[in-house]
């Protein structure tokens, strides 16, 4: 039996500031969030909705120096424009905020100190990747190389993005600088390390035996990386761009972009709710919702939630972090790189007032238990046979008989006839097949189900 709870925290990834947003962030995240949080709210229930851009990290770093600004210069931008066409969607955020505000480099900050003064981190050196001509050290995406699974020969330091595999720089075959093409070289470096394997067995217990309900795709990933044991990971990084690591002597380094993001949950809730925030975070009556796309589940389902044990203060960690695969156009991977993409401040432009038809085509297409493949034939279907052809028609036939035998109002009923009871009935059996789906995040069967009414 369900628990019944006082109020829901939905958070959305924070899409990185190095690009517009695209439909595979709005399939795999965005347009399921925003339907939970209406549909919870029909119901009368409390809910927040958040959100966010996550301006760290390496990928704004290289997309400034690619175009030769400055980092802040590529997150104002994108910032602006992530926000703005989300709003223009209908996405409904009770806040959509930024890991650069004051705020946010205040709370990711304190929440470190705390766990640097309780002893949970370790301080270990090692040989990390370094670019001689740049003279800088090369973290996660600055290393290029060939994937030791799956050859790709665009594998980064950090992920395989072909195959998904998750990397460390020196596991890359023929390792060279994004900066400059220079072959790696290593250099010696002290980082603080998260030691996740102390963290293994309460995590073990809270997934695989206290939450078999989630989406198999999110539970079978989080089995094998408990299987393989969990090992230290590094929480800092050798760059200038990021929130710095307030530690006496820690000039040049920085929070790792995955320490920082998902703490920008919590700024962003502080921020629109300085007095309250609290309640949403650390009471056993508020529940939290993570929809994030599959890349991010270990930093969801195992990095984050260790940092939340680690900060103990009666953080909640998440009920269910319902993940989704991706979405591919006209059969090729979505890439922000390679420009290849359905952008969507640009679809507002060149489809103006279709919101609802790009949401219904995602929603009904949306890539739950696989990738799926977005193509411009199948939206112009789903528009034709689906929206016009049948809700179309139906809202368009009530209007006209209603104008022509009811003056244009809807009469009061009268009494039930067996033909009307049985009617009655159909739809609240539909309508609780839909409550299941969407209680249990089957977006798009809810959608089926009620498209069949
Ligand atoms: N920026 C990351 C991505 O696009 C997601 C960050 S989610 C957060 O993959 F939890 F860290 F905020
Ligand atoms: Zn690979």
């Amino acid at each position: 039996m369900e628990k019944n709870y006082k109020r829901t925290l939905i958070t959305t990834a924070l899409p990185y500031a190095n690009g517009p947003v695209h439909i595979g962030h709005l399939a795999g995240v965005y347009v399921p969030a925003d339907i939970y949080a209406r549909y919870l709210r029909a119901n009368g229930k409390e809910v927040l909705l958040v959100g966010g851009s996550d301006e760290h990290g390496v990928p704004i770093t290289i997309k400034a120096r690619k175009e030769g600004v400055t980092p802040q210069d590529i997150v104002d931008r994108y910032h602006t424009i992530i926000k703005n066409s989300m709003e223009e969607l209908g996405i409904s955020f009770d806040v959509y905020s930024r890991t650069t505000s004051a705020i946010h480099s205040d709370t990711a900050s304190e929440f470190f100190s705390r766990l640097y003064a309780n002893g949970k981190f370790i301080e270990k050196t090692s040989m990390q990747p370094y670019d001689e001509q740049a003279g800088e050290f090369l973290a996660d995406r600055y290393v290029v190389g060939t994937c030791p699974h799956c050859g790709s020969d665009r594998a980064y330091g950090d992920q395989c993005e072909a195959c998904g595999t998750s990397l460390n720089a020196t596991d890359l075959i023929n390792p060279h600088s994004a900066l400059t093409s220079a072959p790696v070289t290593l250099r010696q470096t002290s980082h603080w390390y998260l030691p996740l394997n102390d963290y293994q067995d309460a995590l073990s217990k809270w997934i695989l035996e206290g939450h078999k309900e989630w989406k198999t795709n999110v539970y079978g990933q989080c089995k094998s990386w408990l299987d393989m044991g969990l090992q230290p990971r590094a929480v800092s990084r050798d760059l200038n761009w990021g929130v710095p690591v307030p530690v006496e002597g820690a000039e040049g380094k920085v929070l790792y972009v995955w320490f920082d993001a998902p703490i920008g949950y919590i700024s962003n809730t502080k921020e629109i709710l300085p007095d309250t925030w609290e309640q949403w975070w650390k009471s056993s009556e508020s529940r939290i919702i993570n929809f994030i796309g599959k890349d991010n589940i270990v930093f969801h389902c195992i990095v984050f939630p260790a940092m939340l044990m680690a900060y103990g203060d009666g953080y909640q960690l998440p009920d269910n972090v319902p993940a989704n695969e991706f979405l591919n156009l006209e059969g090729d991977k979505i890439s922000t790189s390679r420009n290849w993409a359905v952008w969507l401040h640009e679809y507002l432009v060149d489809f103006p007032g279709k919101q609802d038809v790009l949401r219904y085509v995602l929603t009904a297409n949306a890539p739950e238990t696989k990738d799926n493949d977005f193509t411009w034939s199948d939206f112009q279907a789903r528009n034709n046979n689906e929206l016009v052809a049948i809700l179309g028609n139906f809202v368009n036939r009530a209007m006209v008989l209603t104008h022509k035998y009811f003056q244009g109002t809807v009469p009061a009923p009268g009494t039930l006839e067996p033909i009307d009871e049985a009617l009655f009935a159909e739809i609240l059996d539909i309508k609780q097949r839909v409550s299941e789906k969407l209680d249990t995040f089957h977006f798009r069967d809810a959608l089926k189900d009620a498209m069949d009414m």
